[in-house]
């Protein structure tokens, strides 16, 4: 194999050394019979856009852009698809033919893990999201598309969620509270996506939140339960599910945009949980 001509891609980040992203992308390559190549790469801040030069001019094709600049993947982006304008972030650059190409596959990647892998169906249920940050942006539009009866955006800073809730109202039936507004209001789905998870901490959730037969779903994840879903299933929510299966078909929708071809994603999650456990 000639490695000057191979397709370049990687993942961009500061720091970047624990991403999972090139072991995935690895996985995803064999499975599909693609010749690529998929590497972790430290950018240092500020640094975004002459790496991306020094990169495309490298035989670089895509890239995955994580903390902390999602920001700079949206302005230096010379196209943007529709979901990503709405999401105002980017987390897949496609390079061709003199094209900066940004994307966002969060939103994609939960959907899919809930309604496909879960088999959750969002469809006249009651939606709650907690926090109001970048993560939850990403995640509106894909599922007020599933015609949920009510999505309510929960956060500790109220006014971050009202705005999310006035940016997506087109997409359907989504408001705003705090989490003293949450007494004695049930819904049929939580998503937790909050970066609370990373400090080992609950956001202040009340107790009875749940319905019967409800699902939890953390966007975060780790080789044991986080506090979220701990709390969840001592709350008596049917199902819990971290967000693993999230980080691996966002993945998969990045491959699909670079390679037009979409990797079977379950013997992956399989694989990754295997490793997570001690
Ligand atoms: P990201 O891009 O990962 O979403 P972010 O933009 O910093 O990161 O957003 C983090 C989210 O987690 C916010 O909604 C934050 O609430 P505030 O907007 O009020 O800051 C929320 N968050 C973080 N730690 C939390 C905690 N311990 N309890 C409740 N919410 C928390």
């Amino acid at each position: 194999m000639n490695d000057t001509t191979i397709d370049r891609y990687a993942v961009i980040g500061n720091p970047i050394a624990h991403s999972k992203s090139p072991a995935i992308h690895a996985e995803f390559a064999k499975l599909t019979g693609e010749t690529l190549s998929y590497t972790a790469e430290l950018v240092e801040i500020g640094e975004v856009k002459s790496f991306i030069e020094h990169f495309s001019s490298n035989n670089g094709k895509g890239l995955n852009v994580t903390v902390p600049f999602k920001q700079d993947a949206f302005q230096l982006a010379t196209q943007l698809s529709k979901r990503a304008q709405r999401a105002g972030a980017v987390n897949t650059l496609h390079i061709r033919d003199n094209i900066i190409f940004g994307d966002t596959t969060d939103g994609v990647g939960l959907l899919n893990d809930l309604t496909k892998n879960h088999q959750q169906v969002l469809k006249n249920k009651n939606i709650l999201i907690v926090g109001a940050g970048g993560a939850v942006r990403g995640v509106l539009e894909p599922l007020l598309l599933e015609s949920p009866v009510s999505l309510v955006i929960c956060n500790r800073t109220v006014e971050k969620a009202q705005q999310l809730a006035t940016d997506f109202s087109s997409f359907g039936n989504i408001s705003a509270c705090g989490f003293a507004d949450l007494q004695d209001k049930k819904f049929d789905v939580v998503i937790n996506g909050t970066s609370a998870s990373l400090t080992g901490d609950l956001p202040p959730l009340p107790d009875n939140l749940f319905s019967d037969n409800a699902c939890a779903y953390d966007m975060m994840y780790g080789a044991k339960p986080t506090p979220f879903m701990l709390w969840a299933t001592q709350q008596g929510a049917a199902r819990c599910y971290d967000g693993l299966g999230m980080l691996v078909e966002q993945a998969a929708e990045s491959f699909y945009i670079w390679r037009k071809k979409r990797p079977e994603t379950q013997g992956v999650i399989e694989k990754l949980r295997q490793e997570l456990t001690p």
